[in-house]
C-alpha cells in the first residue's frame, strides 16, 4: 500500500463546514501497526480491528511465561496454563455480562459458533415441517449456516425483510413466527449497514409468539456496544475475537446453561470426555464438553486482554465516539455529488457507513482510496442477500473504531471527491 504525502493537504470545497468529529478515543500509539504509519487511514475495522499493544504484550507474556498444554499436566507450568485459560474465560464472560462463565465456550469465531449451535442444537431439534427464521441483513456466517441446517432437516427457511432505511421490519418478522418456528437468528449489528437491532425487543417478540431459540450474531455487537448477555433475553450469542482487537481465530459462544447441558457434543476428542469405555463414552462438564482437543489458550488470553482494554475505555464511550464519527461522515459524504449512503440514521448505527457512488464501482473507489493510504472494504461484505435487496452487487464500506478520528473522515471524503473528479473527466 502506498500512502500519499498530500493526504491531508487536499483542498476541501469551501461550502463544506469543518468537521466537529472527535479525536481518537484510544491513541493511535496504543496500536503498533497504526503507530508505525501515521499516514495510514484504516477504515476497515468492521472486517478486522487493529490490535492494541496490550493484546500483543499479553500474547507474548503468556507464551514466554506460561505456555504448556492445560488440563493435562500435573507440573506447575501446565497448571499455570490452565489457570491462564480459566482466568481468560472469567474476564471475557465478565466483559459481556455473563455471570455463569462456564457457559462461555471458546471457539474460532462467530462462524464456528453459529455452526456449533446449528450442528448441535439444530440437528437435535429442527425437523421436517419446522421453520427457521433469519433476516435479510444476516451475513453469511448466520444466513448460510441456518439455510443449510433448514435444508438438511427438511425445515422451511424464512427471511425477515427490512424497512427501506435498513432496519429489521419487526411486523414482517412477527408475521413469520408461530408454533413451528424453532430458531430465530439475527445480527446484533449489521456488518454491512451498521444498523443496531433491538435485541431485547426482538427476543421478547419471539418468546411471545413461539418456542424458538433466539440466536444472536454479535460479531459487530461486542466490539462497539455494551453487551450484557444475561439481560438480553437471547439463548445464544456469538462473537469473534479479532473484531474486538483480539487475535484472529479466537471468539466465543455464550449460551444458556439449560440448553448447553442438554445439547449433544459437536466435536469429539480429548478434553470433552469424562469416561471413555470400549463402547460408551460420557461427556465432560461445561464448558469442556464443547471444547474438544487442546484449547487455544494463548488466543483466549489475548482475547481477554482485548476485553480488558475495551472495558478500560468504556463501551458507552466507544459507541458514542463511533456515532459522532458516523454522523460527521454521513454529513460529509452526503454532500458529495453522486454519493448515496445506505442504512439508517447515525443514532441507530455502530461505526459503519456503507455507500455507493453513481457510475463508479466500489472496487474502483477502494483502489483510488488505497493510493491515498485509506483502507475501506468494497464488495458484498459477506451479505449477498442484503446486497440484492439494496439493488446493488456491492457497496463501499468505511468502518470506524476506537482509534478513528476526524482526519479519517476527512481523508475518506477527500478521496471520494478525487474519485468523483476522475470519473467526471
Ligand atoms: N464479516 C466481515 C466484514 O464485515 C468479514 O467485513
Amino acid at each position: 500500500m502506498s500512502s500519499s504525502a498530500s493526504l491531508h493537504s487536499g483542498a476541501t470545497p469551501a461550502l463544506i463546514a469543518p468537521l466537529a468529529a472527535p479525536l481518537p478515543l484510544a491513541p493511535r500509539d496504543a496500536f503498533p501497526l497504526l503507530a508505525a504509519d501515521p499516514a495510514l487511514r484504516y477504515l476497515d475495522s468492521a472486517a478486522t480491528a487493529q490490535k492494541p499493544r496490550a493484546v500483543l504484550d499479553a500474547l507474548r507474556h503468556y507464551y514466554e511465561t506460561a505456555n504448556a498444554n492445560p488440563h493435562r499436566g500435573a507440573y506447575r507450568l501446565s497448571v499455570a496454563a490452565t489457570d491462564a485459560y480459566h482466568d481468560a474465560r472469567a474476564r471475557v464472560a465478565r466483559f459481556v455480562g455473563l455471570r455463569d462463565a462456564d457457559c462461555l465456550l471458546f471457539v474460532r469465531g462467530t462462524t464456528e459458533a453459529m455452526n456449533l449451535v446449528a450442528g448441535s442444537w439444530g440437528q437435535a431439534h429442527v425437523g421436517p415441517g419446522d421453520e427457521v427464521v433469519v433476516t435479510r441483513m444476516d451475513h453469511h456466517a448466520t444466513f448460510v449456516t441456518w439455510q443449510q441446517l433448514a435444508h438438511a432437516r427438511g425445515a422451511a427457511f424464512r427471511i425477515a425483510e427490512l424497512t427501506p432505511d435498513g432496519r429489521v421490519d419487526l411486523d414482517h418478522l412477527a408475521s413469520l413466527l408461530g408454533p413451528r418456528t424453532k430458531v430465530v437468528a439475527f445480527p446484533h449489528v449489521s456488518n454491512a449497514l451498521g444498523t443496531v437491532n433491538p435485541v431485547r425487543e426482538i427476543a421478547a417478540l419471539v418468546r411471545e409468539r413461539s418456542d424458538a431459540i433466539v440466536v444472536v450474531d454479535g460479531a459487530q455487537g461486542v466490539p462497539h456496544l455494551p453487551v450484557e448477555f444475561d439481560r438480553l433475553g437471547a439463548d445464544f450469542y456469538a462473537f469473534s475475537g479479532h473484531k474486538v482487537g483480539g487475535p484472529m481465530g479466537s471468539g466465543a459462544l455464550l449460551g444458556r446453561r439449560a440448553l448447553l447441558e442438554a445439547m449433544p457434543p459437536w466435536q469429539f476428542g480429548g478434553d470433552m470426555i469424562a469416561f471413555v469405555g470400549d463402547e460408551v463414552t460420557t461427556w465432560n462438564a461445561l464448558p469442556h464438553k464443547f471444547e474438544a482437543g487442546t484449547p487455544n489458550v494463548g488466543d483466549a488470553v489475548g482475547l481477554a486482554a482485548a476485553c480488558d482494554f475495551l472495558a478500560g475505555l468504556g463501551m458507552d464511550a466507544v459507541i458514542a465516539h463511533e456515532r459522532a464519527l458516523v454522523a460527521a461522515a454521513m454529513e460529509r459524504l452526503g454532500a458529495i455529488e453522486g454519493v448515496r449512503v445506505h442504512g439508517p440514521a447515525a443514532d441507530q448505527r455502530s461505526g459503519v457507513v456503507s455507500f455507493s457512488m453513481a457510475d463508479v464501482h466500489p472496487h474502483d473507489l477502494a483502489t483510488i482510496l488505497d493510493e491515498r493510504g485509506v483502507c475501506i472494504r468494497a464488495g458484498h461484505h459477506c451479505a449477498q442477500p442484503l446486497m440484492r435487496s439494496l439493488g446493488v452487487p456491492a457497496t463501499a464500506r468505511a468502518s470506524f473504531w476506537v482509534y478513528s478520528d476526524a482526519a479519517d473522515v476527512e481523508a475518506l471524503a477527500e478521496g471520494l471527491e478525487s474519485a468523483r473528479r476522475l470519473f467526471a473527466a
